[in-house]
């Protein structure tokens, strides 16, 4: 159901969740001071209460309303990449509702860069807890379409078309010794430690949170997804499945029948990569063959989404 920025404002206001746009992929926000609405976000997407939540803000100064202290280190990557698709986790202010923590001490947090949410979020003057809105371990979604095909027709989606980046935002902890790359993203390590005038801490004895939410069967399309180094191998596979499909980066040799090529650039394929997964998972194959892009840093955040996409649970007599 598709709704306007008033009729949104004032579901959230209400405690209910509303599926808005940002530059990464579509969120299923909620009221983060109403416990009640957060707790609706956990029933929406089935999702385990042990898995924080990033609390989306309108401007800088908010972060104030949220963190207990904003490291210099912190107010240098906020000012080089806010709004936009990077999370920062700092200290927790102590009211922050622990239903938005998990339990955790710190809180994510994030200045979106797309102009609907940024509306959204400066006009109601909340801060909106959103998890990407989709089903837990289910494709995220980059647009209205797969927003309702995931949740269902009555979720309540503030449309703002296509997302942009395409891919969830990087998330960084920034603790008292340094940061840590917590999730792969658009913006990278290198740009990261660039503005921070310091590589991620690799001190295993720093005050360092985890990322509860970072287990490896996520991303994932309902047909079994197999990842492969060399095409020529993806080719021999398919030979054996007359019903497989294959995603693949850049032109070149055909695997099967039904190929889906993405662009040879990271960025284009990011923005376009979910599209394609959801796509391929409509096509009722037995398998999605995909090609492992370039083993460069480049590519870190779109080979992360595919290699949690195509991890396989080992079974018991394997
Ligand atoms: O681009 C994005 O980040 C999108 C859009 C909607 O903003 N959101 C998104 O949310 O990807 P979600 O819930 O799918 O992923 C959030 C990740 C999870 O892995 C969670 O564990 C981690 O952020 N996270 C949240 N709060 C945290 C905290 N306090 N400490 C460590 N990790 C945290
Ligand atoms: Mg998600």
């Amino acid at each position: 159901m598709r709704i306007n920025q008033a009729e949104a404002i004032e579901r959230l206001q209400r405690g209910e969740v509303v599926a808005i746009p940002t530059e990464t992929v579509y969120g299923l926000a909620a009221d983060a001071r109403n416990d009640l609405a957060v707790a609706n976000i956990y029933a929406t997407k089935q999702r385990p209460a042990n898995n924080p939540l990033i609390v989306h803000i309108g401007r800088t100064e908010q972060v104030a309303d949220w963190a207990s202290s904003f490291p210099p280190l912190a107010q240098r990557l906020a000012a080089a990449f806010w709004p936009g698709p990077l999370t920062l986790v700092l200290p927790a202010r102590a009211e922050v509702s622990a239903a938005v923590r998990a339990g955790e001490p710190t809180v994510a947090l994030r200045v979106p860069a797309h102009p609907v949410a940024l509306a959204l979020l400066n006009e109601s003057g909340l801060g909106l807890a959103a998890p990407s809105a989709n089903k837990y371990t289910q494709l995220s979604p980059t647009t209205a379409e797969h927003v309702e095909a995931g949740l269902g027709a009555d979720i309540p989606v503030l449309d703002g078309g296509d997302c942009q980046v395409g891919i969830e935002s990087t998330i960084v902890s920034v603790h008292e010794d340094g940061w840590r790359l917590l999730r792969p993203g658009m913006i990278d390590e290198a740009a990261i430690a660039a503005v921070a005038g310091t590589p991620a801490s690799v001190d295993a004895s720093a005050q360092i949170p985890k990322a509860p939410g970072q287990h490896l069967l996520h991303y994932s399309p309902r047909t079994p997804c197999l990842l492969f180094s060399s095409r020529q191998a993806m080719a021999d596979y398919a030979q054996q499945y007359p019903h497989a499909v294959a995603l693949l980066f850049g032109a070149g040799v055909a695997v099967t029948a039904k190929d889906t090529h993405l662009p040879a650039t990271p960025a284009q394929a990011a923005e376009q990569l979910y599209a394609a997964l959801h796509i391929l998972d409509a096509a009722h194959a037995d398998v999605i063959l995909i090609e492992s892009p370039p083993n460069t840093a480049a590519w870190d955040a779109v080979r992360d989404r595919l290699q949690r996409a195509a991890y396989q649970p080992k079974r018991q007599n394997d």
